[in-house]
């Protein structure tokens, strides 16, 4: 199994290996899954930008590196400074992705981040969408975790973690995040990995105000890696995250205003909800489903010492709950302890149980 799951595949390679694993019924319900998330895989229509067109340095700029093309760019951490960009724009609903590359070998405590964020604007009432990419020691797969806040409700984590399919420090893949007035969907390459769909319960801690996107590396010693255990070891930098065929989709809107593009962004959020992307298959949902199965391995909708009653968007499997103790890690092995440490980034606090990946 374990063998299985390191497997690289590259679109191209996809096809083949689901025909030959098709044509050899001894193979494992594992190869079979592989054949989901290929079949799911066909390619999105997406126009890519240059770094110069859709972003900016953030911090850390002698960290930034862009190619000669500026069509990607390196994100550097050293002992010295983490670094990041950010769209020169912000965007009321959109679609924001890149292929990213994962620094490689002992990454302990470093942390990837890809998100949209308009915490500078609305320090108090912020919203966020989350990719973050804990690293990990050398030998260990990475682990990575989505999240969202709405309207600043930090009190109120909605982190899901997960396993990858794959070893992201070794090839590109894409990392996507679709914010529509309806749903949010994380996807990785073309496979749906979750779903938020919008209900009025949710009320304001659904993100509803304009959202820049930040891509940034920074040392999370005291949270990222098994809850803080494995510290970022400088023996190892610089560590560097690679960014190429950005997307930045959306309509821009000022944030304080909010009226100004009115006219253009009906057009914007018609293409975006109608986009290859929004429109999620049958073989889509089947492969969300299974990676979820497999590769999930804490939620908060299932952490009932967290929250008793789930939040509202939270859709109950009855599959996936049965695979979850209350506190919404996994059945099997590990101990329960530490989660109430907290660490914060920026001012705000990591509520996720911390310790969910020492029992992995
Ligand atoms: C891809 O998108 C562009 C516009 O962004 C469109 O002109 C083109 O027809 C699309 N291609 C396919 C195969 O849908
Ligand atoms: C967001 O939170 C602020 C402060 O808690 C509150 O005043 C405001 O009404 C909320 N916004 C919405 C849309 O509910």
């Amino acid at each position: 199994m374990k063998k299985t799951e390191k497997l690289m595949i590259k679109s191209m390679d996809c096809n083949f290996i689901c025909s030959s694993v098709l044509r050899r019924p001894f193979l494992t319900f594992f190869l079979i899954f592989f054949c989901f998330l290929c079949t799911a895989n066909a390619s999105f229509n997406l126009s890519t930008i240059s770094f110069d067109e859709g972003y900016t340095p953030l911090f850390g700029d002698g960290n930034l590196v862009r190619s000669p093309n500026a069509r990607s760019v390196r994100i550097l951490l050293d002992r010295f400074t983490g670094s990041g960009f950010i769209s020169s724009k912000m965007y009321k609903y959109g679609f924001f992705s890149a292929n990213i590359k994962l620094p490689g070998d002992y990454t302990a405590g470093v942390c990837v981040a890809f998100y949209t964020s308009n915490g500078d604007v609305f320090e108090k009432t912020h919203d966020e969408l989350d990719f973050e990419f804990l690293g990990n020691v050398e030998g260990k797969p990475w682990r990575f975790q989505t999240n969202l806040y709405g309207n600043g409700s930090t009190f109120r984590g909605r982190e899901e973690r997960y396993r990858l399919w794959f070893d992201p420090t070794k090839e590109f893949h894409r990392y996507s995040i679709l914010w529509t007035p309806k749903n949010i969907i994380f996807f990785i390459d073309e496979v749906p990995i979750r779903e938020v769909v919008r209900t009025e319960a949710m009320s304001s801690e659904y993100p509803s105000k304009p959202m820049s996107l930040y891509a940034t590396i920074w040392d999370a010693s005291n949270w990222a890696t098994s809850g803080g255990r494995y510290k970022v070891n400088y023996k190892y930098a610089p560590f560097v995250a690679e960014f190429k065929d950005l997307v930045l989709e959306g309509c821009a809107v000022d944030p304080i205003e909010q009226i100004s593009a009115a006219d253009s962004c009906s057009e914007i959020d018609t293409r975006l909800a109608t986009a290859d992307y929004a429109v999620i298959t049958r073989k889509q949902r089947l492969a969300m489903r299974r990676f979820r199965q497999r590769f999930m391995y804490y939620s908060y909708c299932y952490d009932t010492l967290r929250y008793p009653v789930a939040p509202p968007e939270c859709v109950i499997d009855p599959y996936e709950k049965e695979r979850f103790k209350d506190t919404g890690r996994l059945k099997f092995g590990g101990s329960h302890q530490g989660n109430k440490r907290r660490s914060r980034r920026r001012g705000r606090p990591h509520n996720v149980a911390d310790s969910v990946d020492q029992d992995m």
